[in-house]
């Protein structure tokens, strides 16, 4: 065993201390100490070789190298398939289905795969394959924690491609802290790197994350791999969106859509038919908006409802919309366009679970709030698309064009945007309305039906 020295270190910002404190005084940031072991002399391995100046002209390019998967979904958010010697992340919250992507890909992989789990053992693995898929290819399975045991089965097996699952759960033995801790995820993640970018196998790391939101274990970790992708959604609801945080090979726009049901993940061609339940009959309080997630545009449907309020103080509750920003809109409207619903309660609900931080479904929430209020419904073949501003005029918003084409695609016939937006495409049997306030949107939506 390596002579190890203790110190404590900030997981959020890597300073080092001798010794514990509550709050790190670098970063300010509360209980994020934690006890660290660091190799005694670290100088001695890091003078080993004299290393290799090439040309970049020279330098062959990794980009004919990719691994592309059965999964064109999870190629995209990798930027078109995984890079030979890359290492991968992927976050998200216990449940949402982390491992069941990595088996699944890697049953249908075109080249073999080495999972190994140190969460579940070989039988449970067995029967979520067996659910996954009936012929299961090229994927071998090791159930183990032991990092010095998984590199001695790789390269005995000699596979195309490592899974790991997870990182918190790995355990090397030049270090005897228990796994899940700072060193340990550190260390086992640079020596997997190390393998990695010496033997150009690519590596795909599960990390789990904390209450917050953040991978568990040290933030250098995200700097260490060369992509962090997170698997997000909601556990009620069957959609799941795999995004890409960080990507050293690709977007970070790319979005992968999916839906898990009792045969594992699929892959949504339609997202926008997945949010928006077109009805025969529009009922009040419901508006439909397109959003852009990525690169990829969506229509979704925003509901509200607005009833008088019970209690002295207005509820003002929304789901997958920012309620400060609905709060916002609500100011808007009382003293921009004289809408009197300062007292009254105010529900937002984005329908399918998802949440949106794209401003230009505001459009889309003010009619919905609108239509509630005077209980008169939208024409269900209309949508919007505007951010509002603080004098209640319509702002343009980013890939008009795109969403445009989305919505016709869809076969709605009206679509509300700012007068300010440029346009290139030309639509055929959607028809634009440029307006530029809320006092006109309310006069074009709800004219015909007063
Ligand atoms: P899992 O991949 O184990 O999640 P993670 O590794 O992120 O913790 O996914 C577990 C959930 O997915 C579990 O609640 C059951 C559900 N599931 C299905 O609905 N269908 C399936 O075919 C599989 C394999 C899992
Ligand atoms: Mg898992």
């Amino acid at each position: 065993m390596i002579p190890t020295q203790k110190i404590y270190s900030c997981k959020i910002c890597g300073a080092k201390y001798p010794k514990w404190l509550g709050q790190c005084i670098k970063c300010g940031s509360w209980n994020s100490i934690e006890e660290e072991f660091v190799k005694k002399n670290p100088k001695k391995d890091l003078i080993k070789s004299d290393g290799v100046v090439k040309k970049i002209s020279e330098i062959e390019s990794l980009e004919n190298k990719r691994i592309r998967f059965n999964d064109n979904e999870f190629n995209r958010v990798l930027g078109s398939g995984l890079v030979r010697g890359s290492v991968v992340l992927i976050s998200g919250e216990p449940g949402i289905g982390k491992s069941t992507i990595l088996l699944q890909n890697s049953i249908n992989s075109p080249e073999s795969v080495l999972y190994v789990s140190g969460e579940e053992s070989a039988e449970q693995l067995k029967l979520r394959a067996e659910r996954i898929s009936e012929n299961p290819k090229n994927c071998y399975v090791l159930t183990e924690t032991n990092l010095e045991i998984i590199l001695k089965n790789i390269n005995k097996i000699k596979p195309s491609i490592v899974v790991l699952d997870s990182i918190q759960t790995v355990q090397t033995d030049l270090f005897d802290n228990s796994p899940g801790s700072t060193t340990q995820i550190k260390e086992c993640a640079s020596i997997l790197i190390k393998l990695a970018k010496s033997t150009g196998l690519p590596v795909l790391i599960v990390g789990h994350i904390t209450k917050d939101g953040n991978i568990a274990g040290p933030k250098i970790l995200e700097h260490m791999v060369d992509t962090v992708l997170h698997f997000e959604g909601e556990k009620q609801h069957q959609f799941r969106i795999l995004r890409s945080k960080k990507n050293r090979f690709g977007s970070t726009n790319e979005i992968g859509i999916y839906q898990m049901n009792e045969k594992g993940l699929h892959i949504v061609a339609n997202p926008s038919e997945l949010f928006v339940s077109k009805k025969e009959n529009s009922e009040s309080g419901s508006a439909i908006a397109v959003t852009l997630d990525g690169d990829r545009s969506i229509m979704i449907e925003v509901q509200a409802l607005v009833s008088s309020a019970v209690y002295g103080t207005p509820q003002r509750i929304s789901n997958g919309f920012n309620s400060k920003r609905l709060n916002m809109l609500l100011a808007i409207l009382e003293k921009k366009a004289g809408f009197k619903i300062g007292v009254k309660d105010v529900f937002i609900n984005i329908t399918g679970g998802i949440k949106i931080e794209d401003t230009a479904i505001d459009l889309a929430v003010v009619a919905a709030i609108l239509s509630s209020n005077i209980n008169i419904a939208i024409n269900n073949d209309t949508c919007f698309c505007a951010e509002v501003d603080l004098s209640g005029e319509l702002r343009s918003v980013s890939n008009i064009d795109k969403r445009i084409s989305e919505a016709e695609r869809l076969g709605y016939k009206k679509i509300i945007i700012s007068n300010n937006s440029k346009i290139g495409y030309v639509t055929e049997s959607l028809q634009t309305h440029r307006l530029k306030n809320l006092s006109q949107v309310a006069k074009e939506v709800f004219r015909e039906k007063d």
